[in-house]
């Protein structure tokens, strides 16, 4: 519910923006408003506030603008939202319960029975998994397209249906593959669609699709967004109205996150630049390391892409920096990866990315089930596939780990 708008670069509004001292007794700090529900002062502040959480803010206007109840909004929501918006470049920002609760509502407040989704793949097992699922038994058309569609491929999935959304996933988790923003938005134009943009794998810091002209850019926050893998939330950032149209949707369904989640994520953003930079410096570096390691295959980094291989021209395009996600092959399969995982000592065997911590997975197998071992196979996740989340701790630490699980293999 912040008005604040940024006017400096993100990294100093993720500082300060959204909270205001004098509001709150001094505190330089946001107070945690623990709290599910707020007490209005007369009967009819109550009706007053009631009609102005349920309006659109252009009937509202200035007027200010009081608390209800924690599922509605609560004063530790509007810190994360204004920083996350200034890192995004755009004019809104709402936060959620998690990743997915921001998919599920951007998905139900945009898309009505009989429209039509196009989605990337790969794609995060959730999401694909809502997508052919349950968001299809609710009468959505959903087709998924793979990377290197061109707009003409695209056009002939859309053939006669009405195209309304067009979901991309780039990088895509866990492969790294990039997907063009701005040849969805080329398509969505064409069709009056909206372009959404899981930016989760890169985060603000390297790659801003709005700029690129989606429509909405979306996160898993409890990646590098929260960064210390102890929350659990989603973000989307974008135009006021459709923000103010998520707003609505958060209120009926439910998925508002807590108030200490919400604070716990406007801390983090203080430190997002920070977190991130180690980590990608950490990243380029494990990389370069692994490519030349005789028990690897093949690395799936940004940072490693040539001239002329898939993806080089769109990632000088449209990101900033190759992130800290690294995916690769080890010469072998899943008893070679379950050798090298389980002989690691610094970096953790879980799932989850983006924390301050370096994390190792195998996706063939710690993935949803729902997803088809063709499926997994055709998007380039086999058996011998490992994903690392690189932390921020010492580099060469990390390196030593890495090379002592390779020698177990
Ligand atoms: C790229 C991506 N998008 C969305 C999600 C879902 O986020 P959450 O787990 O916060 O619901 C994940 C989770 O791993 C993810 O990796």
């Amino acid at each position: 519910m912040s008005d604040e708008k940024s006017r400096y670069q993100p990294d100093t509004e993720s500082v300060t923006l959204g909270h205001e001292a004098a509001n709150h007794l001094g505190s330089l700090k946001p107070p945690i408003y623990e709290t599910s529900t707020f007490v209005f002062e007369t009967a009819e502040e109550g009706k007053r506030f009631f009609q102005q959480a349920y309006a659109s803010s252009a009937v509202v206007g200035d007027e200010d603008v009081g608390y209800i109840y924690s599922r509605l909004d609560s004063p530790n929501l509007a810190p994360a939202e204004a920083r996350l918006a200034a890192w995004e470049e755009a004019e809104d920002a709402a936060i959620f319960t998690s990743g997915m609760g921001a998919i599920t509502s951007v998905l139900l407040t945009f898309l009505r029975p009989g429209d039509l989704v196009l989605y990337s793949m790969p794609t995060y097992g959730g999401t694909s998994t809502l997508m052919k699922g349950l968001l299809s038994e609710f009468g959505v058309i959903t087709r998924p397209f793979r990377s290197g569609a061109s707009i003409e491929d695209l056009d002939e999935l859309v053939g006669d249906e009405d195209l309304t959304m067009v979901y991309v996933e780039t990088p895509a988790n866990p492969t790294n593959e990039l997907f063009d923003i701005a040849t969805a938005a080329e398509l969505a134009d064409r069709h009056e669609a909206r372009v959404v943009v899981d930016n989760t794998f890169l985060s603000p810091v390297w790659q801003k699709p709005l700029v690129h002209g989606a429509d909405l850019s979306l996160h898993s926050a409890t990646k590098y967004l929260g960064g210390h893998s102890d929350l659990t939330a989603g973000a989307v950032c974008g135009g006021g109205l459709d923000i103010e149209r998520l707003r609505q949707t958060r209120y009926e369904i439910g998925t508002t996150p807590s108030p200490s989640t919400g604070w716990l994520l406007g801390r983090s953003l203080e430190t997002l630049r920070l977190r991130v930079t180690q980590q990608t410096n950490n990243a380029t570096r494990i990389a370069a390391f692994l490519q030349e390691h005789e028990k690897v295959s093949k690395v799936n980094y940004l940072g490693l892409l040539e001239p002329g291989e898939a993806g080089f021209e769109i990632y000088k395009r449209q990101c900033l920096g190759p992130g800290a996600m690294v995916s690769f092959h080890i010469i072998g399969g899943e008893p070679e990866c379950f050798a090298f995982l389980d002989a690691l000592e610094i970096v953790r065997l879980a799932t989850s990315l983006g924390g301050t911590e370096s994390l190792a997975c195998h996706p063939w197998t710690m993935s949803p089930p729902t997803v088809p071992d063709a499926d997994k196979h055709s998007i380039g996740v086999t058996p011998a596939l490992i994903r690392l989340s690189v932390g921020i701790e010492d580099v060469s630490d990390l390196v030593t780990d890495l090379d002592r699980a390779l020698s177990r293999v």
